[in-house]
């Protein structure tokens, strides 16, 4: 082939790059790495996915422009990226220009095809924040099970689906306002008519692995496909659809054809013609996704390719979610880690190699457990492969490596040998398997080592021979190791380069050992995992616990108006209201929960010896010393909550949210156990 182009999926200009996410840029980078070792003409290409409500409305908080924002990010995300040595051929935005231009010509095939069509669809729209309100950005009472501030799609406590129009009170999280049901005319795809084509291209043309193969038959093809709603009504950011004017693409729209439009721009910096990358028999395409986006890349994108006259992708390698120490990434937790923490704590070298150690070609998830993560990392890369130069390097620094390649009981034809296994590894995204391989010539060639102990051969007339000859063997296997993991590892495979003078550029150089070269000074490559770091890293990752139900967990777009937009409860008559027992309580102890950043315990006495022990979401607004003795309302008869630190016998009355907390007292005279009524 001639021409391999290679793509991650376009992270959103919403969020900073976190561990999650460098599963899928470490696997691709270490693929378009191998492919180019080995001599291959590929490139790497992404760019930032920056259209949505979402954006739209994090601009909204912050006061800037999207466009500004956007650039932030995306400044961000490249310096994250290149802090992981991941190494892209352009990084484009979806709000590029070049972006644009495809979406007109994509759109206009679609529309030539006939597969557009427009309906009239009814949608919650925020009346203070004016716009249309995307499904997450609902919460209400689940219809089916009542349970109250559940999202606008599903309901985490019975597990319904729904629509957010069926939610009981909703409440837009943008605002706070009440939503109004409206209707907007939307435009549509008819992916139905494309049908036969996917049912072909998913099942026989061998671009999925099997398990997705499998799982769209049975979850899509299986029935009509249903039309795609690819239009939002203003407001909305992202690109005017030119031939319905009030109307924008929807986000994931145009996202793929970033794809396209990074690939231009790359082509135009280089004098190429994007047609020999996109429309060509001498170039395959390669996308490399998550399980999420799952659908958006074999159904839609593929219909899209095909309808506009583009090369259908050859392979959609797709991988598994990351969890840390067997969960979910937890941000109370500290394991939902941003890029930028880890790179202040850690090298990024061992996460590339962790992944790589665990990556294979399935869809199954993949766990960072820090244990294991610093014990592969000093058995195998440092005590291992490491391990190989520092004990030998040093005999010889500032001399000649053997002008013969001396006899190392066929070690290095050994390994030499092993080189099309570790390549159909790489080529197959199986780079557990390919670690594996490499990991085993790597304990042979320290026998070697321990065998010949260089350390006991004397650097005098009789040995200095022999010396040389132990150091040229296993500094040539530690090279050959080098450049078989240098997908994985370029540092090391460039600070090999520099020890040995002479870099390493091509898979083949694990063919043949090095000879005659001069061995430079022997500097430190690889440090130990430091289990401190690690801890460090994550009790720096870590945000204070939820506070009490119902806190607001979005940032309005400004506080006044938020409040003045909330809208009251429903009514309720003397009697629900008089269920609630308020009660005048005093505070006894008050003191800091230890892991709780938000939380005071408190006891409080409720006249006589009633005594509750209740968490308040106020630790940082009042300090404990200042509230013993205090008077509060105590709501007195609410279930007791089990919280991570203990449990919590009831709440106490106060307004406010994170910006300032403001407890609600008794005026002088009220005892301790009185009711509020
Ligand atoms: N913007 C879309 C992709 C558009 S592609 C035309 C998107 N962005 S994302 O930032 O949410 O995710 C980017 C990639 O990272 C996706 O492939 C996603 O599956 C992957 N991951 C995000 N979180 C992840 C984990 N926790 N674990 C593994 N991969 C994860 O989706
Ligand atoms: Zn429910």
């Amino acid at each position: 082939m001639e021409r391999i182009l290679v793509t991650s999926a376009l992270p959103y200009a919403n969020g900073h790059i976190h561990l999650g996410h460098l599963v899928e840029y470490i696997q691709t980078d270490i693929w378009v790495r191998y492919q180019k070792l080995r001599g291959r003409r590929c490139i790497y290409v992404c760019a930032d996915d920056t259209h949505g409500t979402a954006i739209m409305i994090r601009a909204q908080q912050e006061a800037v422009r999207e466009e500004e924002l956007i650039a932030r990010m995306k400044q961000a995300h490249q310096r994250d990226f290149a802090g992981f040595q991941i190494q892209f051929d352009n990084y484009g935005s979806t709000n590029d220009p070049e972006n644009r231009a495809l979406c007109i010509e994509i759109w206009s095939a679609l529309r030539r095809a006939g597969l557009v069509s427009q309906k009239e669809i009814s949608q919650l729209y925020d009346p203070v924040a004016k716009t249309f309100l995307a499904d997450r950005f609902v919460k209400g009472t689940c219809p089916r099970c009542q349970a109250p501030n559940q999202y606008g799609d599903s309901c985490d406590r019975c597990g319904a689906h729904y629509s957010p129009t069926d939610l009981i009170d909703p409440i837009s999280t943008i605002s706070g306002a009440r939503p109004e049901v409206r209707s907007a005319q939307h435009l549509f795809i008819t992916i139905e008519k494309l049908h036969g084509f996917l049912d072909d291209w998913t099942q026989n043309s061998g671009a999925l692995q099997p398990e997705i193969a499998n799982y769209l038959k049975g979850h899509f093809l299986n029935e009509p496909l249903r039309d795609w709603d690819v239009s939002r009504p203003a407001p909305y950011f992202g690109f005017e659809i030119p031939d319905s004017p009030g109307n924008y693409w929807y986000v994931w729209f145009d996202a793929p054809i970033g794809y396209i439009s990074s690939t231009k721009q790359w082509c135009d910096r280089h004098g190429q013609r994007l047609d020999d990358w996109w429309r060509s028999e001498q170039s395959e395409i390669h996308h490399f996704i998550g399980k999420d986006i799952t659908y958006f890349h074999t159904l839609f994108w593929p219909a899209m390719l095909k309808v506009a006259g583009f090369n259908l992708p050859k392979k959609v390698h797709i991988h598994g979610f990351l969890t840390v120490n067997g969960e979910k990434m937890s941000k109370s937790k500290g394991t939902f880690i941003l890029a930028s923490t880890y790179l202040q704590y850690l090298d990024p070298a061992y996460l590339r190699y962790y992944y790589a150690a665990k990556l294979s070609s399935g869809v199954e998830d993949i766990d960072l457990n820090f244990e294991e993560f610093a014990g592969k990392v000093n058995a195998d890369l440092v005590g291992n492969i490491v391990n190989l130069a520092s004990r030998t390097a040093r005999f010889v620094q500032g001399q000649q490596l053997s002008a013969v390649y001396p006899d190392d009981k066929g070690l290095f034809a050994r390994a030499a040998a092993d080189a099309q296994q570790i390549a159909d590894a790489y080529q197959q995204c199986d780079f557990a398997r390919a670690i594996r391989i490499i990991l085993a010539a790597g304990d042979r060639a320290n026998q070697f080592i321990e065998q010949a102990a260089p350390w006991n051969l004397r650097n005098d007339a009789s040995g200095a021979e022999r010396l040389r000859d132990v150091c040229t063997i296993g500094l040539n296997l530690f090279r050959q190791i080098a450049v078989y993991l240098a997908p994985v590892l370029p540092r090391l495979a460039e600070q090999t380069g520099e020890l040995l003078g002479v870099p390493i550029r091509h898979w083949d150089e694990s063919q043949q050992p090095l000879l005659g070269a001069t061995v430079s000074e022997f500097k430190h490559m690889l440090r130990r995992v430091d289990r401190h770091k690690v801890e460090a890293m994550v009790a720096a990752s870590a945000e204070p616990e939820e506070q009490q139900e119902g806190s607001p967990n979005n940032l309005p777009i400004d506080s006044d108006e938020a409040l003045r937009a909330e809208p009251l409860a429903p009514q309720i008559s003397f009697e629900e209201f008089a269920k609630v027992d308020l009660r005048v309580a005093r505070v006894l102890e008050a003191e800091e929960v230890e892991g709780a950043k938000k939380l005071l315990k408190l006891t409080l006495g409720l006249g006589g010896d009633h005594r509750r022990t209740v968490f308040a979401g106020i630790r940082g607004h009042y300090q404990p010393q200042e509230l013993i003795g205090r008077l509060v309302i105590c709501a007195a008869n609410l279930a007791p909550r089990k919280m991570k630190f203990g449990v919590s016998e009831g709440m106490i009355v106060a307004v406010g949210d994170d910006s300032g907390v403001y407890l609600l007292y008794p005026d002088q005279g009220a005892k301790p156990g009185q009711r509020v009524h």
